[in-house]
């Protein structure tokens, strides 16, 4: 069945598999990240592969300017009936050197970015009495990180609002699950371990009983199960892809 999906962080990383994935299944797929022009450049590679897929630009962190985008999405493809949530933004600072503009951010584009989208799909969910909400949020969130505490506070916000919305609205049909990374291939992951962030694989995989790092398309592959008629009975779950990294 065609539903239509929005993903908000679509345009790169795990929200790029994630779009590419449910264009796959056969919904009608929209790319919402602050960067419009990767975004409108999935939306143009999916279209190419017969997809029916929509850029929007927008800031998760800003009130008016997430109405407006589940709006324009309302508009080209009628209720929304699929959100994951994947925008995020990802760091590293000393505890004690965090400042409160820093904390701040990371709250406001994670956490308050995460509860505006997820507000802005319920009413639909509920007009249509069926719904999937996926939410990425990051083993950080379920067992700190080294220098995350901002970042980790975040993901951990995440996971209990995730699992309310799943207590408060499973009798309208809705479902609402979190998917806690580890350390998967992207571009947020490259970027930190260019920085010296993070270790390279090969210590990275120390961790990780798999073996190896995870692809994006490990984390797309549960989201599209998480968001099919089938996974209606998987509720208020936190479902790591992270190889046994976190068990
Ligand atoms: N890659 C990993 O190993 C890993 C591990 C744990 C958790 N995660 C989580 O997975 C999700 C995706 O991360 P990724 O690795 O694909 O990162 P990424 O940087 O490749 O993608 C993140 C996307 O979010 C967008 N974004 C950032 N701020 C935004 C904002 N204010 N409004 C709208 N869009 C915004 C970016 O433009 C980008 O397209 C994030 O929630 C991240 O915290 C990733």
């Amino acid at each position: 069945m065609s539903r239509v999906a929005v993903v908000t962080g679509g345009a790169s990383g795990l929200g790029e598999a994630i779009c590419a994935g449910l264009a796959a299944d056969g919904h009608r797929v929209a790319v919402l990240d602050v960067d419009g022009d990767a975004a409108e450049k999935l939306a143009t590679e999916l279209r190419g592969r017969g997809a029916q897929c929509v850029a929007v630009p927008v800031d998760v962190s800003d009130e008016a300017a997430i109405d407006d985008a589940f709006t324009a999405v309302r508009t080209e493809f009628g209720p929304i009936e699929i959100l994951v949530t994947s925008a995020a933004i990802g760091g590293f600072t000393r505890f004690d050197k965090i400042t409160l503009d820093e904390w701040n951010r990371y709250l406001a584009v994670n956490l308050t970015g995460t509860f505006l989208s997820i507000r802005a799909v319920l009413s639909d969910m509920v007009a249509a009495g069926w719904g999937r909400v996926v939410t990425i949020s990051s083993a950080a969130g379920q067992q700190g990180a080294p220098r995350q505490g901002h970042y980790s506070a975040t993901k951990g916000g995440v996971i209990a609002m995730t699992k309310t919305v799943a207590r408060d609205y499973a009798r309208h049909g809705i479902t609402a699950n979190s998917v806690p990374p580890f350390a998967i291939e992207t571009p947020m992951l490259r970027r930190q371990q260019a920085e010296g962030k993070l270790p390279p694989d090969e210590y990275l995989t120390q961790a990780i009983p798999a073996g190896r790092v995870g692809g994006p398309e490990d984390v797309a592959a549960v989201c599209s199960f998480l968001c099919s008629e089938a996974a209606e009975y998987v509720n208020g779950q936190v479902i790591g892809v992270n190889g046994g990294a976190v068990v």
